[in-house]
């Protein structure tokens, strides 16, 4: 079966292909816009490269949330070709208006809406397959490309760069299934990726031991991730000096490591995905990822896109000092989490804040509170940020809480439309935006149609 919706979905996805070369041979401009999270700079990086390759031009523009303004605007412009990565499949309606072809290369939930001849809609859901595990909006934007070129499937030294938006997009969960899955087979095949077992702690020959593991959110390690104090005082629990860096270590200190590590969470000796011949720093497509992060979340698109185009000259020293700061503010929002907690209602769990600092990372915060049993994991957790006369939501849950019917982007698209709000995204991590004033009626809300979920499941 999953054989069959895949074969559909690569169909239209080659469909995309034909349509890029077709354009790239008028000398047309295309027109690509993203998303600024880890995702869609990988995605806007995959179409870029790809693009490029063949000889073509491309004007990029990276957005943190497409708007029906953004969209009506673009409209407007007077390019031949557009492609939306990683987002655009909210706004069909908007995006069958447009007078020039639009590809949609996206992995967000759908709605019912039909697409009109010009538009080449790439979405796994059409197909029924899951977009919030099986393919990201990198790995769309990469099925759109691969067929680029002369000869079949001639992109797949892509593959990885696809890879560091599904990891990105936390889809990496004891391994890829899915389509995620076909792409690291074409990046084995093409021999540019490889995959070996290791501790997954981070930035292990920059940072003294003590950070790494405090800096490693995923998987969370209860009592370090987050928590500088608490790695200092388990390293010198186990006898390790904690201000030395991990590639420094000897053996034996590197084994009885990875054995107290192991305790608090299996997971953390694991299947690690890298490209040898990269910059050392981005070798590991998972720490990759967290670096374009760190871009997007303070705002360094370019940044971010100068990194997955290749251009990495002065980019990455800066975007290095970037993810120190984007640590330092996540550290910061841990600490808050923890000192805080979360509100209770009979059926999920928030948090709020009017702090700058802690806007940025809230969604993040609430996946990494959960993972660390900081936060209760039995209700969904809805961060909640005041922007101007609105309040910024980002939801987050779990794969248990799924099972037992919860699904986030129903439920945020839905209750946030009932306040003249916009809202959406995966079943297991959504968003909103929507009126302040209407804050603890939405939540209501939100609380009621989460119940009704599991009650009718
Ligand atoms: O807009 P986009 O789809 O890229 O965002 C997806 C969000 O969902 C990311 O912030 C990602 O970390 C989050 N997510 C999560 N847990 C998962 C899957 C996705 O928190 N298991
Ligand atoms: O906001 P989101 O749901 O994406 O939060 C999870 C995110 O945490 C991942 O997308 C990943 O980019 C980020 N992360 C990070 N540094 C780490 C581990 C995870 O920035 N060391
Ligand atoms: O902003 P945050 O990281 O919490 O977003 C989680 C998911 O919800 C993302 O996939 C994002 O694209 C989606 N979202 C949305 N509408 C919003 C805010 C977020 O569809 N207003
Ligand atoms: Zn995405």
């Amino acid at each position: 079966m999953t054989h069959k919706k895949q074969h559909s979905l690569l169909n239209k996805a080659n469909e995309a292909s034909d349509m890029i070369s077709k354009h790239i041979k008028d000398d047309h401009v295309i027109r690509i816009i993203s998303h600024n999270d880890a995702d869609g700079l990988s995605a806007a990086g995959v179409i870029a490269n790809a693009i490029k390759e063949e000889g073509g031009q491309f004007h990029t523009t990276i957005l943190s949330r497409l708007k029906p303004e953004d969209v009506k605007e673009l409209s407007k412009e007077k390019y031949n070709l557009f492609i939306f990565s990683d987002m655009g499949s909210a706004h069909l309606k908007l995006i069958n208006k447009f007078k020039s072809e639009v590809i949609i290369a996206d992995h967000h939930q759908v709605d019912d809406t039909e697409s009109e001849d010009h538009i080449i809609h790439v979405n796994p859901h059409i197909y029924g397959i899951d977009g919030s595990k099986e393919l990201s909006g990198a790995g769309s934007s990469y099925l759109s490309i691969r067929n680029l070129g002369d000869g079949e499937n001639n992109k797949k030294h892509l593959a990885p760069l696809a890879l560091v938006g599904a990891f990105g997009d936390m889809q990496f969960n004891d391994g890829f299934i899915g389509a995620n899955e076909l792409i690291v087979e074409d990046g084995i095949e093409f021999g540019n990726l490889e995959i070996h077992q290791d501790l997954k702690i981070v930035s292990k020959n920059q940072e003294p031991l003590y950070k790494s593991l405090a800096y490693t959110l995923n998987p969370a390690m209860p009592g370090l991730t987050g928590d500088l104090e608490g790695s200092m005082g388990f390293l010198e629990k186990i006898g390790i000096s904690y201000g030395i860096k991990f590639t420094d270590l000897e053996d034996e200190e590197k084994d009885v490591l990875k054995d107290e590590l192991i305790k608090l969470n299996p997971d953390i000796f694991g299947s690690i995905y890298s490209v040898p011949k990269e910059n050392p720093v981005l070798r590991n497509l998972e720490e990759y990822s967290y670096i374009l992060d760190a871009c997007g979340k303070n705002k360094k698109t370019g940044l971010g896109l100068s990194i997955a185009f290749g251009e990495r000259a002065e980019a990455l020293d800066a975007a290095l000092n970037l993810q120190k700061k984007y640590r330092d503010q996540l550290i910061k929002g841990m600490e808050w989490i923890k000192r805080e907690g979360a509100v209770q209602m009979d059926f999920i769990q928030y948090v709020y804040s009017e702090d700058k600092v802690l806007k940025s990372v809230m969604g993040t915060i609430s996946s990494v509170g959960i993972a660390a049993e900081i936060l209760d994991s039995d209700k969904p957790i809805l961060s909640m940020a005041r922007m101007h006369n609105d309040v910024k939501v980002s939801g987050r849950t779990t794969r248990d809480m799924i099972e037992k019917g919860v699904d986030l982007g129903k439920v945020l698209h839905d209750s946030s439309l009932s306040f003249g709000g916009q809202g959406g995204g995966h079943d297991i991590a959504a968003g909103a935006m929507v009126p302040y004033k209407e804050m603890d009626n939405f939540l209501n809300l939100v609380n009621d149609m989460v119940e009704h979920q599991i009650e009718n499941n």
